[in-house]
This record gives C-alpha cells, structure tokens and sequence, in this order.
C-alpha cells in the first residue's frame, strides 16, 4: 500500500469515526418553533448536542443558530416523521395541539401525534424521547376548566402518555404546572411524582433544562414526572428528585 493510499484510507476511517459519534449524539426536537422549543434548542446546543429541529413550516418556523439541522414534519402525517427521526439518538417532544377544534387540536395532536411520533422513534431504535405533557394530564373530567376550554386536552395527554408508556421506547415523561418565560436555572424547581399534589408555575426554560437532563440520567428512565418552580428559593439540586419517584409500574 503507497503513503498516499494508507493517507486516503485512514482520512475515511477518521470520516466515518466522527460522523457516528455525532449521529450518536443527534436530539430530534418536536416543536422546535415553540416558546418551549426555542429554549430547548439552545440549551442543548450549548450543552454540545447536535440538534434536530423539527417544524412544520420551515417559512415559518424564525430563525435557528447555525448548526441546528432544521426538518419538516407534522405529527399528525406519521409518513414524515420517518425522516425526521432517522439517525437520531433521543427525541425531545415540546408539541402542543393548537387549536381546540380540529385539524391540529388536542386528539389530533397530543394523543395520536403523540402516538406516532412515539411510534416512528420506536421504529427508528431511538434511545429515549422525553414528553412533555402537563399536570393533570389524563383528567377525564369534561368540567375541568382546560378540559372545557380546550378540546378535552388533559384527556387526550393522558392517551398520548399511554401510548408512549407501551411504545416499547425508553421514555421520561415531564408534567409541568402553568408555563412562563424566564430564564432557566434561577429558581428552585421540584420535581415529584406525576400524580402528585404539586402545583404551580414554572419557567419553560427550566423545563427544557430538566428534560435535557432527563436523556442521560438513569434516575429519570420510565418515569412520570410533576415539575414546578418556585420563584421565592434561589436555584436548588433538583436533580436529587428523581430518585424518590417511582418508576412507572404500567401503561
Ligand atoms: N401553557 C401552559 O401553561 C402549559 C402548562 C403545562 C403544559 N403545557 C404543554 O406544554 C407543551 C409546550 O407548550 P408551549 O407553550 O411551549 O407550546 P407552543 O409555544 O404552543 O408550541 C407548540 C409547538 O408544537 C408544534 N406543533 C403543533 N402542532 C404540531 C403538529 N401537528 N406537528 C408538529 N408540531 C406541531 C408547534 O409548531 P408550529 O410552529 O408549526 O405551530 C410549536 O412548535 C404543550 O403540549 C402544552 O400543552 C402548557
């Protein structure tokens, strides 16, 4: 074999190398455009991610920082979610239904949307996609206020959670109280049982935190999660929690 061969072959070598490890390391964002999204993306990329963002209007969907791969899809076509989710290791899901009535409402959206993009990653062999639901999900109760006003929607989360549960796909999934912008890691944040009585408020960036943690952290697999904030306590080790919250025991 010449120099220049042995050049040629190790430079492939090294090719191929690089580009599995960032393959390795690919997180496919749903709702990428959200006001939940548009955090998440970053935090990930500054944690050194390669992310994904998945939208359904690139037009439409502003601006990303430079090296965030942008993808079109709607969870609610599950033929372009195969493509979306190729070669990603972890999905992170910040979709929400955006209407009360259909097409995108919250049946459409949050439970079948949600069953499929839970389908279309078990397909794909995805290590671990974490949802993002709400506290109360899984409400039945049609006079429940978010129930009557939007389209049934803790209901229809708590069908999407059930999907994602027997998917057969390692999934976290985090309920957060009622969503506000700020900056994420200034406040102190709980984060307990899914069916727990915690309620309140939290910052959506530090739901992007704690859902980013949720991909490498063994405490959070298989588990269903409430998350607040609290506003008046200075940031804490919220990641002590997850050890005290059982995992899930069926979908
Ligand atoms: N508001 C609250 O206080 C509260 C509390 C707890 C939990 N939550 C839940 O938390 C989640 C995130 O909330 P948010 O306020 O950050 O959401 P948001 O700003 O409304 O963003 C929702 C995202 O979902 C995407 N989306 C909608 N329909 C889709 C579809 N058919 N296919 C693919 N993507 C779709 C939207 O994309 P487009 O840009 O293409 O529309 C957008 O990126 C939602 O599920 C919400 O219900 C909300």
């Amino acid at each position: 074999m010449t120099p220049s061969t042995l050049i040629r072959l190790l430079s492939a070598c090294l090719a191929l190398a690089t580009s599995a490890c960032t393959t390795a390391q690919t997180v496919l964002v749903a709702g990428a455009s959200g006001k939940t999204g548009v955090p998440l993306v970053k935090s990930l990329q500054a944690e050194g991610y390669k992310v994904r963002a998945m939208v359904r209007d690139k037009a439409k969907a502003g601006e990303f920082a430079p090296g965030v791969e942008i993808v079109e899809a709607d969870v609610t076509k599950p033929e372009t979610l195969t493509a979306a989710v190729a070669g990603a290791r972890y999905v992170i899901s910040a979709i929400g239904a955006s209407a009360a009535k259909p097409p995108n409402n919250p049946e459409a959206v949050d439970y079948r949307g949600v069953a499929n993009l839970a389908d279309a990653a078990k397909a794909a062999g995805v290590k671990h996609l974490v949802l993002m639901s709400s506290i109360g999900a899984g409400d039945d109760n049609p006079s429940t206020p978010l129930n009557r006003m939007f389209g049934m929607v803790l209901s229809w989360k708590g069908k999407g959670e059930s999907h994602l549960r027997s998917s057969g796909v390692p999934y976290t999934i985090v309920r957060p109280g009622g969503l506000v912008d700020c900056d994420g890691g200034k406040e102190a944040l709980r984060v307990g049982a899914g069916d727990s009585n915690l309620s309140g408020r939290v910052c959506r960036a530090d739901v992007a935190l704690v859902m980013m943690d949720a991909l490498r952290n063994p405490e959070a697999a298989g588990k269903t999660v409430a998350l607040v904030g609290d506003s008046k306590a200075p940031a804490n080790d919220w990641r002590a929690d997850w050890k005290a919250v059982a995992r899930d025991s069926a979908p």
